[in-house]
């Protein structure tokens, strides 16, 4: 088991676009091991690649009850995303101990690659398909908090600056 350091929000790396991966080998298939163990660890329910400072398009999930079921989404795309948009608190482990609301499309398909290597296609809606959008948006370099308004954003970076010294202090 091997556990990722997460960067955490304003870190400049998390601004930085995935690239897509050229092929699941080996290598790969550690990255999303390692992944898993950090999600499973912190706990969440998702993390991208680019926050464990992994520029390239790897993301895992899992919305279950029993953190049981993992699922990997490599090179994920979305396909289709409805209309109609539902609005949900979401949270972030680059931006720890804040939740706020953001409204995205209610229902999406996206497709990607499995851990195989191998096409597949995913319809989603509640906790899934927001996670989704949520971690994809992280590959573009993109935040959640992003969403806000500048006055929620700058008083979140304040309140990560002085968490960052804090912990410092505390080593
Ligand atoms: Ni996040």
């Amino acid at each position: 088991m091997a556990l990722l350091p997460v960067l955490c929000y304003p870190d400049p790396r998390l601004h930085k676009v995935a690239k897509p991966v050229a092929q699941v080998d080996a290598r790969i298939k550690q990255i999303v091991a390692d992944m898993a163990d950090t999600m499973y660890e912190a706990p969440g329910v998702g993390l991208a690649a680019t926050q464990v400072d992994i520029h390239e398009r790897i993301v895992v999930i899992d919305v279950s009850e029993d953190q049981n079921e993992l699922m990997v989404f490599i090179n994920p795309e979305i396909i289709w995303a409805s209309a109609e948009t539902k609005s949900w608190r979401e949270g972030c482990l680059s931006v720890p101990e804040f939740y706020d609301e953001v409204e995205r499309p209610a229902e999406i398909r996206v497709k990607a690659i499995d851990t195989n290597g191998k096409d597949f296609e995913i319809a989603a809606d509640g906790l899934l398909a927001v996670c989704l959008q949520h971690e994809m948006d992280h590959l573009q370099g993109k935040v959640f908090v992003e969403y806000l308004s500048i006055l929620k954003r700058t008083r979140i970076t304040q309140k990560m600056k002085k968490r960052a010294k804090e912990l410092e202090s505390q080593r």
